[in-house]
This record gives C-alpha cells, sequence and structure tokens, in this order.
C-alpha cells in the first residue's frame, strides 16, 4: 500500500517524457471522464491522434493492429482491458473468456501474461460486485510502477554512459539502438531509451545511431519521433547499416529492449536485433539489453526452442505508408501480389552475446545463477 502511494507520488514529481513541450503517457485513465485513452502509435510520425479504447474489443484491437506496442505497454494495455471487461461483466466466465482475447492479441513479449495474471491472481477471490473497481486500481498500478521502474533503468543505465563519456574524453556516446523501446513502448520514459533521456538531461553528449527497423520501421517512425522531442541528436540509418558502422568505429554501445528474456539471459527483441549483437560481438561493441524484470520469462531457459516467435501479416512487408507530397498519408505496394513473404516479427540473441543487463534492480550479467539474485523476492546485493 504504501510502495505504491510512493511510487505514484513518484511518478506525479517527475514529469517524463513531452510531445510539443507537453507531457503525456502512452496510456492513461482521462481525469475528467475516466475513459482509457492512448496515443494511437499507427499514426506516428505525421499525426499525434489520441485514441478512446471504451471496452474489451477496442483494447483487443488496439494491442493486435499495434496503436499500442512495446513489451510493457502491451501489458498495461492488457490490464486495462481485463478491467474493462470486468466493469461490464465481472463473471468468472468473463474473467476467463477476457484473458484468452488478450494472450491471443500478441504471443511474443511476456509482459501481457504476466500482466494479465496479475491482476486476475488479485480479483480471483473478490465477489464479483467488487472485482471492476480492484481490477481499475490494479491496472493504475501496473502504469505507475512501470513508470518508476523505467526511470530506475535509466538511472542504472546512466552510469554505463558516463563511464563510456570518460572513455570517449566528453566525446558524444555514440549509441545504437534497434526498434522503439523508448516511452512509447513502455507507460513512460522507456527502457533503452530511458538512460539516454538521463545522459541528455545530465548535459552528457549522446548520438543515436537509430535503426528503421523495417518492416514496421518503430525506429524511423517511433524512435526518431521521440528523440526529437526530447532534443537528443540521432541520425536514422538503414537496418543493415549498423555492422559497418561498427566495424569504422562509429558506435560505442549497442542499447536494445526485450519482449522476452529467458531465465539464463537468451534476448528476444524485434526482428535484426540479433544482427547487431553479432555484429558488436565482432566488432568488441558493447552490448546491453535494457528491461523491467517482469519481462524475464523465468519459466524458460532456451529462447531458441521455448519461446513463441509472432508471425505478422505479408502486408507489412509488401506494403509501405508514407507522406504524400500533398500531406497525405499513403499505402504503397512494393511487391508484386504473387510474391511470396514471410514476416517473423522477432528473433533470439542468445546469452552469449550479451555484455550485461540494465534493469530496475540493478545490471548484470547473463546466466542463471546471476540473474536469480534479481528475481522478484531475492535482494541484491
Ligand atoms: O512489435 P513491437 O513494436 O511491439 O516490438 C517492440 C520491441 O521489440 C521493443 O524493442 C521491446 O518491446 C522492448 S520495449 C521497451
Amino acid at each position: 500500500m504504501f510502495r505504491v502511494l510512493a511510487l505514484r507520488l513518484r511518478g506525479r514529481l517527475t514529469l517524463g517524457m513531452r510531445v510539443s513541450g507537453r507531457h503525456f503517457r502512452s496510456i492513461w485513465l482521462d481525469e475528467s471522464s475516466g475513459v482509457l485513452r492512448i496515443i494511437d502509435q499507427t499514426r506516428l510520425p505525421h499525426a499525434f491522434e489520441l485514441r478512446t479504447l471504451p471496452d474489451l474489443p477496442a483494447v483487443v484491437e488496439a494491442i493486435r493492429t499495434m496503436r499500442v506496442r512495446g513489451a510493457p505497454l502491451i501489458g498495461a494495455a492488457a490490464a486495462h482491458g481485463l478491467a474493462l471487461a470486468l466493469a461490464v461483466d465481472p463473471s468468472d466466465a468473463s474473467l476467463a473468456q477476457a484473458r484468452r482475447e488478450l494472450q491471443a492479441t500478441r504471443p511474443t513479449a511476456v509482459n501481457l501474461r504476466w500482466a494479465i495474471d496479475r491482476v486476475s491472481r488479485v480479483v480471483a477471490h473478490l465477489d464479483p460486485g467488487l472485482r471492476g473497481a480492484r481490477a481499475q486500481r490494479e491496472a493504475e498500478d501496473i502504469c505507475d510502477e512501470d513508470v518508476a521502474v523505467c526511470q530506475k533503468i535509466g538511472e542504472h543505465g546512466l552510469r554505463i554512459i558516463r563511464e563510456l563519456s570518460s572513455r570517449r574524453g566528453g566525446e558524444p556516446v555514440r549509441i545504437l539502438t534497434h526498434c522503439n523501446a523508448g516511452w512509447l513502448a513502455t507507460v513512460d520514459w522507456g527502457t533503452a531509451l530511458a538512460p539516454i533521456y538521463k545522459a541528455h538531461a545530465d548535459g552528457l553528449p549522446v548520438h543515436v545511431w537509430v535503426d528503421e527497423t523495417r518492416p514496421r520501421n518503430q525506429g524511423a517512425s517511433l524512435t526518431a519521433f521521440e528523440l526529437r522531442e526530447a532534443g537528443v541528436p540521432h541520425t536514422v540509418i538503414v537496418d543493415n547499416a549498423g555492422g559497418h558502422l561498427m566495424q569504422r568505429g562509429l558506435v560505442d554501445a549497442v542499447l536494445v529492449g526485450s519482449d522476452r528474456t529467458t531465465a539464463t539471459g537468451d534476448v528476444c527483441n524485434k526482428i535484426g536485433t540479433y544482427l547487431k549483437a553479432l555484429a558488436a560481438t565482432d566488432n568488441g561493441v558493447p552490448f546491453y539489453v535494457a528491461l523491467p524484470i517482469s519481462t524475464i520469462d523465468w519459466e524458460i531457459e532456451d529462447g531458441l526452442r521455448q519461446i513463441p516467435i509472432e508471425e505478422r501479416s505479408a502486408d507489412e512487408v509488401a506494403e509501405v505508408e508514407g507522406l504524400r507530397c500533398d500531406g497525405r498519408l499513403e499505402r504503397v505496394r512494393i511487391l508484386t501480389s504473387s510474391t511470396d513473404v514471410a514476416n517473423p516479427a522477432f528473433d533470439v540473441t542468445p546469452a552469449r552475446h550479451v555484455t550485461a543487463f540494465i534493469t530496475e534492480r540493478g545490471c548484470f550479467s547473463p546466466g542463471r545463477s546471476e540473474m536469480e539474485r534479481f528475481r522478484p523476492g531475492e535482494r541484491p546485493d
């Protein structure tokens, strides 16, 4: 109770990320109407549109179509989805059905299951009449805690950037990132981008190489948008450029997020992450993974065999969306309709390529025994 209160207070006191100077979270309950609101990420960077999610079907649709995406945000949205379902029908059958529908939206990010289980646990033993309100409180706690967790990740990661900065003699630290692991992928601050925002705020010069991240371009559309709003120097590169930059000595560290990490440290993240890890290993560039502890799936050890990899629609590869010169958004096909397409959305980077994990509980190296020390319930030394 006190912990949640303290986290809430901390979330209020330390304002996070801004768009045109105004603070936004990626998901929130509207203060006057109480309705659930999100930033529609499918419209960025060309349009900044807010959207209301009035019920469970709207939340399911928003997660599936990636209006909200990123492992921690998917979890936060699912928690709210469960609360909305229970507000309409608090029966056991409704809870089970909402769980199934939410779980089916996106299979890879483990935060989805984590958040659904957490909300279910607190309402399961309650009188049905109390379930809706209790679920909503838990969803809000999940959001507030995510903000505090990401801030902590930022602080721990800042120490690493500070160290890189002193090795660079104060020249900008050049960090390569993949996909979007910023505030749009969480509730605020982000995971991989949080240390970068903290470093920038502390006056440490940083420069970010932003992988465009085909096919959905989360790097080009979302990470570049975030960094621009925050005033962090950055350059968008095609996904294939990272290895070349590392060979030229232009990357001081790779810093990515994760959708699910095994208890031994295999990292599942956006497709293409593995290739960056290989190039980093080959070039002696440190490869850091920033993640909340809730992204660790303690039940599995072998990422290659045990993590379900989401296969998304062929259209994401066959079509691209952009802004026409007249300012209208347009989708065009870049492949013939008879071309075969495969679209695995994530890959697994084996633990041996990971230099360190940056979490809210501190930084540690991969490997079961080291990671276990940071497991909830354990007390890191
Ligand atoms: O398919 P997405 O956009 O949901 O994938 C997001 C990522 O892979 C992120 O890197 C990951 O969720 C970490 S987010 C803090």
